[in-house]
């Protein structure tokens, strides 16, 4: 062999090294460091308008926000009961959305399940069209996701999973997938192996549920469970196209909330694999490149604009919530000659 072919072995073998290297450090598919995430309201929860009659007309368990933040994020909470054009203008400006969990209906006009029908629709019009747009279903949001997915069609069945702390039963072929393909191992273990998932849930989806209405043609699942009763329920979700994903549990629980005596596991393990679920929805919204058209913009969008409410003193299951009051124009944003603070209890 001449000197100058292995010379051009050689060079070849440091190439293919160094773009080995470069993709696996780098990232080349980020287009963010500074993603900006967008949660949605709901209809105010039956206990917080117990505490406050009528004062306000949704809400977002502070749990969610910290979800997105600790996975190295910003949000902007966005209202329900707006007409579609609202939506379609703040998710050109995000990076992607999450769908909380929470106690209400589908079926209500102005309501949650509108709100996620549109965003839903805007986010699969965004793929299409070559924009990654990532969501993810919490819960309710997660029954939501397929709920929208059915044609807005009810498809669940009642099932026993409230205070009940899980481990996942994957299935066969999890690891196949971009939620759980570049888990580290460590996680998996936990995640398979003790019980760290609170499930809340009075409805379920099982496998007869996702055939019937043909939804295993568009989601792929990746871990069932089974309620106190025995009955299987589908756990993690992905969907085949898109880049949405869906948990039945709760993983911004183990994280951030602290109520006694509801089974949500907050040890080491528990507290590792949830935060890995909000850094790998993080990391899908750094794919987007969608953004604000100024700074300025942004800092009326935020969060941060809003007041946090010590809910779990007054006996919310949720430790804080960011209350929204009615007849309130949220739409225009919280400018700084706009006196629309929410009042503080
Ligand atoms: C919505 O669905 C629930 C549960 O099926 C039912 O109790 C309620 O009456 C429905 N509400 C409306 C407005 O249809
Ligand atoms: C969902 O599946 C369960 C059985 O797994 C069934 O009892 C229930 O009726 C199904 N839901 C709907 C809306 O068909
Ligand atoms: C917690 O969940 C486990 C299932 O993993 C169940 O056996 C146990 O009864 C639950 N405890 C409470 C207090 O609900
Ligand atoms: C919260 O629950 C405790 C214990 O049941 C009760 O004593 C207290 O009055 C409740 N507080 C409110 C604001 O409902």
């Amino acid at each position: 062999m001449s000197r100058l072919r292995l010379c051009t072995i050689f060079l070849l073998s440091i190439v293919s090294n160094y773009i080995g290297i470069v993709s696996s450090v780098s990232r080349f598919d980020d287009k963010t460091d500074t993603p900006i995430i967008g949660v949605l309201a709901q209809e105010i929860s039956w206990r917080l308008d117990q505490i406050w009659p009528g004062v306000y007309e949704s809400y977002i368990a502070a749990s969610y926000i910290k979800f997105v933040e600790g996975g190295g994020a910003r949000t902007v909470p966005i209202w329900i009961g707006k007409p579609r054009s609202y939506y379609e203008t703040v998710l050109k400006k995000l990076n992607g959305v999450l769908l909380p969990g929470g106690g209400t209906w589908f079926n209500q006009s102005h309501g949650y399940a509108v709100a996620g029908s549109h965003i839903y629709d805007i986010a699969q019009e965004m793929n299409d069209n070559g924009i990654y747009f990532p969501l993810f279903g919490t819960c309710l949001g997660f029954e939501l996701l397929l709920y929208v997915s059915n044609e807005n069609q009810e498809y669940r069945t009642y099932c026993s999973s409230q205070k009940q702390s899980l481990p996942l039963d994957f299935n066969k072929d999890f690891q196949n997938s971009r939620l759980f393909g570049t888990a580290p191992e460590s996680i998996i273990d936990i995640l398979k192996n003790e019980a760290v998932t609170p499930n809340f849930h009075s409805y379920c989806v099982t496998k007869e549920n996702m055939t019937q209405f043909g939804l295993d043609k568009k989601w792929d699942t990746l871990s069932t469970n089974r309620d106190f009763k025995g009955l299987e329920f589908i756990s993690t979700i992905e969907h085949k196209r898109y880049p949405f994903y869906g948990v039945q549990f709760h993983p911004e629980k183990v994280l951030y909330e602290w109520i006694r005596n509801r089974n949500i596991s907050h040890t080491e393990g528990a507290v590792a694999s949830a935060q890995y679920f909000a850094q790998f929805f993080v990391n899908e919204c750094r794919k987007n490149d969608n953004r604000f058209d100024s700074i300025d913009e942004e800092n009326q969008m935020l969060i941060y604009n809003f007041p946090c409410t010590f809910t779990g003193r007054l006996n919310s299951t949720f430790e804080q919530s960011y209350l929204f009051e009615r007849d309130i124009d949220y739409g225009r944003g919280n400018g700084e000659n706009e006196d629309i603070t929410v009042v503080l209890v």
